[in-house]
């Protein structure tokens, strides 16, 4: 990777943590109702595994455990705006540009190559195939940053992090599924979501999902990306891990399944995931002793 200064990545560091710990506290300090307190104390978890996972592929690289603390930093400002994670509304990747300019016209950051990168992996993590590009926008340094952080971000969203939010969302509505569409049964698959679940293939979220139910294969396939990717051995391993209870994230994954999928669905769903999980492995667990 591109050589970076390491006392402006310090300082960025720096800016996250304390960033992120003012939030911390807030959710901790009672001014807060239980559920708002919840999805904020959840989406700062997956920025500190985010961030240990990104130490965990890239040796401890420095830029990307940076980059991973700053990603999602758009979550905060979107939270105290619209009370809820709409990306709907407004994209926490431009909020999160946003910010980061705010902070320079107060003195709070400054502009740097680091910081340039990092914005840059603000702006478009997760998302640079579904933006139709007339050229890229992004430098060759911040493309190689960008894309190591949306690998990361769904390593964790799809291997650990939905089954800890994905349940209080679709108990909340938090995605506004059911208020959009009231008479629409949000355990029914969208056909399109299916097919392209059933390949593993990432979609796009924004225009693909109506229902909760495919709101949980995007989560999945998501996890499913990371079972076919270069990290396939990190994707397996999280899914092993015990999780918010269940007693690991593939078990996690079947009892959702059961629980918001069409039930002529769910097993097949599962069977699909299932799959995926051996195919990466290169053996059925449940069949083969280690
Ligand atoms: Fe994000
Ligand atoms: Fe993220």
């Amino acid at each position: 990777m591109h050589e970076y200064d390491m006392s402006e990545l310090e300082q960025l560091d720096q800016f996250a943590d304390e960033y992120i710990k003012m939030y911390e506290e807030k959710c901790k300090s009672g001014t807060m109702n239980d559920v708002e307190a919840h999805e904020l104390l959840s989406k700062i978890a997956h920025i500190k595994r985010t961030v240990q996972i990104a130490g965990y592929v890239t040796n401890h690289n420095k830029m990307a455990m940076v980059a991973a603390k700053l990603h999602d930093i758009g979550r905060f400002p979107q939270y105290d705006i619209l009370g809820g994670f709409r990306d709907d509304l407004i994209l926490h990747h431009n909020l999160g540009e946003d910010l980061i300019t705010r902070m320079i016209f107060q003195k709070k950051l400054h502009p740097s190559t680091e910081l340039d990168t990092i914005r840059q992996a603000i702006m478009y993590h997760g998302r640079t195939q579904f933006i139709p590009f007339r050229e890229s926008p992004l430098t060759k340094e911040a493309l190689e940053v960008t894309d190591i952080i949306s690998e990361v971000d769904d390593l964790d969203n799809g291997c650990i992090g939905a089954l800890g939010y994905i349940e209080g969302e679709i108990i909340h509505d938090s995605k506004k599924y059911q208020e959009k569409n009231p008479t629409l049964d949000m355990s029914l698959i969208s056909p399109r979501v299916f097919e392209y679940f059933s390949r593993g293939e990432k979609f796009n979220k924004m225009t693909e999902c109506h229902t909760y139910a495919d709101y949980l294969l995007f989560a999945a396939v998501l996890a499913i990306q990371s079972l076919k990717g270069k990290h396939k051995d990190v994707a397996a391993q999280l899914l092993e891990t015990p999780c918010f209870g269940y007693e690991n994230a593939m078990a996690g994954y079947r009892d959702l399944f059961i629980k918001y999928l069409d039930p002529s669905k769910a097993l097949e769903a599962y069977d699909i995931f299932y799959s995926f999980y051996v195919e990466a492995k290169g053996y059925d667990p449940t069949t083969h002793a280690k």
